[in-house]
Protein backbone atom coordinates (compact mmCIF):
# COMPACT_ATOMS: atom_id res chain seq x y z
CA UNK A 1 0.00 0.00 0.00
CA UNK A 2 2.53 2.52 0.56
CA UNK A 3 4.53 1.19 -2.31
CA UNK A 4 1.47 2.49 -4.20
CA UNK A 5 1.06 6.11 -2.86
CA UNK A 6 4.85 6.67 -2.32
CA UNK A 7 5.07 9.51 -4.82
CA UNK A 8 2.28 11.54 -3.50
CA UNK A 9 2.62 10.39 0.24
CA UNK A 10 4.72 14.18 1.03
CA UNK A 11 2.43 16.26 -1.08
CA UNK A 12 -1.10 14.67 0.48
CA UNK A 13 0.47 14.75 4.34
CA UNK A 14 0.98 18.86 4.04
CA UNK A 15 -1.80 19.23 1.82
CA UNK A 16 -4.51 17.06 3.91
CA UNK A 17 -2.72 18.25 7.39
CA UNK A 18 -2.66 21.90 6.49
CA UNK A 19 1.00 21.72 7.12
CA UNK A 20 0.42 20.76 10.91
CA UNK A 21 2.66 17.60 10.30
CA UNK A 22 5.60 19.33 9.63
CA UNK A 23 4.88 20.80 13.39
CA UNK A 24 3.76 17.93 14.68
CA UNK A 25 7.51 16.06 13.93
CA UNK A 26 9.34 19.21 15.35
CA UNK A 27 7.77 18.63 18.58
CA UNK A 28 9.23 15.21 18.48
CA UNK A 29 12.85 16.64 17.89
CA UNK A 30 12.27 19.34 20.62
CA UNK A 31 11.15 16.32 23.31
CA UNK A 32 14.23 14.64 22.59
CA UNK A 33 16.52 17.59 22.56
CA UNK A 34 18.83 16.56 25.54
CA UNK A 35 19.59 13.25 23.57
CA UNK A 36 19.86 14.87 20.10
CA UNK A 37 22.68 17.69 21.26
CA UNK A 38 24.42 14.70 22.06
CA UNK A 39 27.24 14.13 19.43
CA UNK A 40 28.18 10.90 20.70
CA UNK A 41 24.24 9.62 20.47
CA UNK A 42 22.62 7.49 18.20
CA UNK A 43 18.73 7.55 17.23
CA UNK A 44 16.78 5.28 15.39
CA UNK A 45 13.78 6.35 13.42
CA UNK A 46 11.65 3.99 12.90
CA UNK A 47 9.24 3.32 9.79
CA UNK A 48 10.84 6.58 8.65
CA UNK A 49 8.82 6.21 5.13
CA UNK A 50 10.03 9.37 3.28
CA UNK A 51 11.72 10.91 5.59
CA UNK A 52 10.94 14.13 7.36
CA UNK A 53 10.82 12.86 10.71
CA UNK A 54 14.54 11.59 10.60
CA UNK A 55 15.76 14.95 8.78
CA UNK A 56 14.16 16.89 11.30
CA UNK A 57 15.95 15.13 13.96
CA UNK A 58 19.11 15.31 12.37
CA UNK A 59 18.62 19.12 11.97
CA UNK A 60 17.75 19.42 15.41
CA UNK A 61 21.01 18.53 16.71
CA UNK A 62 24.45 16.51 16.82
CA UNK A 63 23.20 12.76 16.93
CA UNK A 64 23.33 10.33 14.69
CA UNK A 65 20.35 9.37 12.95
CA UNK A 66 19.51 6.20 11.09
CA UNK A 67 16.37 5.49 9.57
CA UNK A 68 14.56 1.88 8.53
CA UNK A 69 11.35 1.49 6.63
CA UNK A 70 10.25 -2.09 5.21
CA UNK A 71 9.12 -0.10 2.26
CA UNK A 72 11.85 0.47 -0.85
CA UNK A 73 10.02 3.66 -2.89
CA UNK A 74 9.05 5.28 0.07
CA UNK A 75 13.08 4.66 1.12
CA UNK A 76 13.66 6.18 -2.14
CA UNK A 77 11.80 9.00 -1.62
CA UNK A 78 13.91 9.44 1.68
CA UNK A 79 17.38 8.78 -0.04
CA UNK A 80 17.22 11.42 -2.21
CA UNK A 81 16.33 13.96 0.38
CA UNK A 82 18.89 13.10 1.91
CA UNK A 83 20.95 13.32 -0.61
CA UNK A 84 19.63 16.59 -1.74
CA UNK A 85 20.21 18.46 2.13
CA UNK A 86 23.83 16.93 2.17
CA UNK A 87 23.36 15.30 5.76
CA UNK A 88 24.90 11.85 6.82
CA UNK A 89 21.94 9.79 7.96
CA UNK A 90 21.89 5.90 6.85
CA UNK A 91 18.50 4.61 5.65
CA UNK A 92 18.07 1.17 6.08
CA UNK A 93 15.61 -1.78 4.70
CA UNK A 94 14.00 -3.67 7.36
CA UNK A 95 11.13 -4.38 9.36
CA UNK A 96 9.92 -2.58 12.59
CA UNK A 97 8.65 -5.98 14.19
CA UNK A 98 12.57 -7.53 13.86
CA UNK A 99 14.85 -4.47 13.40
CA UNK A 100 17.87 -5.64 12.27
CA UNK A 101 20.26 -3.88 15.34
CA UNK A 102 21.67 -6.15 18.77
CA UNK A 103 19.86 -5.50 21.83
CA UNK A 104 20.60 -1.92 23.37
CA UNK A 105 21.96 -0.38 20.11
CA UNK A 106 20.13 3.43 20.95
CA UNK A 107 19.91 6.68 22.85
CA UNK A 108 17.11 7.36 21.48
CA UNK A 109 14.08 5.38 19.05
CA UNK A 110 10.98 7.36 17.38
CA UNK A 111 8.36 6.06 15.41
CA UNK A 112 5.78 8.84 13.59
CA UNK A 113 2.52 7.49 11.89
CA UNK A 114 3.87 3.92 12.27
CA UNK A 115 2.98 2.03 14.93
CA UNK A 116 -0.48 1.89 13.73
CA UNK A 117 0.45 0.44 11.30
CA UNK A 118 1.65 -2.63 12.49
CA UNK A 119 0.35 -6.02 12.84
CA UNK A 120 0.98 -5.86 16.35
CA UNK A 121 1.41 -2.64 18.37
CA UNK A 122 2.62 -4.31 21.49
CA UNK A 123 5.43 -6.17 19.72
CA UNK A 124 6.54 -3.27 17.79
CA UNK A 125 6.93 -1.37 21.37
CA UNK A 126 8.75 -4.61 22.20
CA UNK A 127 11.08 -3.96 19.68
CA UNK A 128 11.82 -0.06 20.54
CA UNK A 129 12.53 -0.89 23.74
CA UNK A 130 14.87 -4.31 22.84
CA UNK A 131 16.95 -2.34 20.80
CA UNK A 132 17.35 0.93 23.33
CA UNK A 133 19.58 1.25 25.78
CA UNK A 134 18.98 1.96 29.55
CA UNK A 135 17.87 5.23 30.12
CA UNK A 136 17.21 5.51 26.26
CA UNK A 137 14.03 7.52 25.16
CA UNK A 138 11.40 6.19 23.40
CA UNK A 139 9.09 8.94 21.36
CA UNK A 140 5.51 7.83 19.76
CA UNK A 141 4.01 10.41 17.78
CA UNK A 142 0.37 8.80 16.13
CA UNK A 143 -3.09 10.05 15.57
CA UNK A 144 -4.87 9.77 18.62
CA UNK A 145 -8.26 10.90 20.31
CA UNK A 146 -9.62 14.35 19.82
CA UNK A 147 -10.14 15.60 23.70
CA UNK A 148 -13.24 17.18 23.19
CA UNK A 149 -16.50 15.99 21.48
CA UNK A 150 -16.53 18.90 19.31
CA UNK A 151 -13.61 18.74 17.59
CA UNK A 152 -14.38 14.77 17.99
CA UNK A 153 -17.14 14.97 15.65
CA UNK A 154 -15.32 17.00 13.35
CA UNK A 155 -12.81 14.91 12.99
CA UNK A 156 -14.41 12.08 12.29
CA UNK A 157 -16.53 13.92 9.20
CA UNK A 158 -12.74 15.07 7.88
CA UNK A 159 -11.01 11.54 8.17
CA UNK A 160 -13.99 9.28 7.46
CA UNK A 161 -15.51 11.55 4.52
CA UNK A 162 -13.27 13.76 2.87
CA UNK A 163 -9.71 12.73 3.40
CA UNK A 164 -10.95 8.93 1.59
CA UNK A 165 -11.90 11.03 -1.56
CA UNK A 166 -8.93 13.93 -1.79
CA UNK A 167 -6.26 11.35 -0.73
CA UNK A 168 -7.97 9.08 -2.74
CA UNK A 169 -8.15 11.66 -6.42
CA UNK A 170 -4.82 13.09 -5.66
CA UNK A 171 -2.88 9.55 -4.94
CA UNK A 172 -4.60 7.79 -7.40
CA UNK A 173 -5.13 4.79 -4.30
CA UNK A 174 -8.53 5.11 -3.23
CA UNK A 175 -8.38 1.86 -0.77
CA UNK A 176 -5.36 3.80 0.92
CA UNK A 177 -6.88 6.77 2.20
CA UNK A 178 -10.00 4.63 3.26
CA UNK A 179 -7.55 2.69 5.21
CA UNK A 180 -6.29 5.77 7.22
CA UNK A 181 -9.42 6.72 8.82
CA UNK A 182 -10.42 2.68 9.71
CA UNK A 183 -6.51 2.58 11.18
CA UNK A 184 -6.47 5.43 13.40
CA UNK A 185 -10.03 4.42 14.64
CA UNK A 186 -9.17 0.84 15.53
CA UNK A 187 -6.08 2.79 17.61
CA UNK A 188 -5.66 2.36 21.42
CA UNK A 189 -5.92 6.42 22.64
CA UNK A 190 -3.90 8.39 24.37
CA UNK A 191 -4.69 6.19 28.26
CA UNK A 192 -4.40 3.10 26.41
CA UNK A 193 -1.49 3.32 24.66
CA UNK A 194 0.40 5.12 27.79
CA UNK A 195 -0.83 1.76 29.21
CA UNK A 196 0.72 -0.74 26.63
CA UNK A 197 4.43 1.59 26.48
CA UNK A 198 4.81 0.72 30.64
CA UNK A 199 3.01 -3.17 30.35
CA UNK A 200 5.87 -3.46 27.58
CA UNK A 201 8.41 -2.24 30.11
CA UNK A 202 8.94 1.37 29.73
CA UNK A 203 8.89 3.76 32.78
CA UNK A 204 7.87 7.49 33.50
CA UNK A 205 5.72 7.20 30.53
CA UNK A 206 3.75 10.33 29.83
CA UNK A 207 1.94 12.13 26.87
CA UNK A 208 1.45 15.28 25.04
CA UNK A 209 -1.95 16.14 23.30
CA UNK A 210 -0.96 17.73 19.25
CA UNK A 211 -3.84 19.73 18.29
CA UNK A 212 -6.85 19.04 20.58
CA UNK A 213 -5.76 15.38 20.69
CA UNK A 214 -6.14 14.99 16.95
CA UNK A 215 -2.31 13.27 17.20
CA UNK A 216 -0.42 12.55 20.28
CA UNK A 217 3.29 12.35 21.41
CA UNK A 218 3.88 9.63 24.03
CA UNK A 219 7.50 9.40 25.48
CA UNK A 220 8.73 6.61 27.94
CA UNK A 221 12.28 5.64 29.04
CA UNK A 222 13.98 2.18 28.92
CA UNK A 223 14.76 1.59 32.89
CA UNK A 224 18.30 1.81 33.77
CA UNK A 225 18.39 -1.57 35.78
CA UNK A 226 16.54 -3.52 32.39
C1 LIG B 1 2.24 6.70 7.52
S1 LIG B 1 3.88 6.31 7.07
C2 LIG B 1 4.83 7.28 8.19
C3 LIG B 1 6.16 7.63 7.64
C4 LIG B 1 6.97 8.66 8.44
N1 LIG B 1 7.35 8.16 9.73
C5 LIG B 1 6.26 9.98 8.59
O1 LIG B 1 6.20 10.51 9.68
O2 LIG B 1 5.77 10.49 7.56
C6 LIG B 1 4.05 4.70 7.73
C7 LIG B 1 5.33 4.02 7.34
O3 LIG B 1 5.42 2.82 8.10
C8 LIG B 1 6.09 1.87 7.29
N2 LIG B 1 5.84 0.54 7.86
C9 LIG B 1 4.67 -0.06 8.08
N3 LIG B 1 4.86 -1.28 8.62
C10 LIG B 1 6.20 -1.44 8.74
C11 LIG B 1 7.03 -2.48 9.25
N4 LIG B 1 6.51 -3.62 9.70
N5 LIG B 1 8.35 -2.29 9.23
C12 LIG B 1 8.90 -1.14 8.77
N6 LIG B 1 8.18 -0.13 8.27
C13 LIG B 1 6.84 -0.27 8.27
C14 LIG B 1 5.50 2.08 5.91
O4 LIG B 1 6.30 1.53 4.90
C15 LIG B 1 5.42 3.60 5.87
O5 LIG B 1 6.57 4.16 5.29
Amino acid sequence: MFATIAGRYDLLNHLLSGNIDKRWRRMVATTLGGTLADRDAVVLDVACGTGDLSLALFESGEARIVGIDFCRPMLDIAATKVSKSGSLLPLVEGDALALPFVDRSFEAATIAFGLRNLTSVEAGVKELLRVLKPGGRVAILEFSKPRTPFLGSLFKIYFTRLLPLFGGLISGSKSAYQYLPDSVLRFPDQIELSKLITQVGFEDVTFRNLTGGIAALHVGTRPIDS
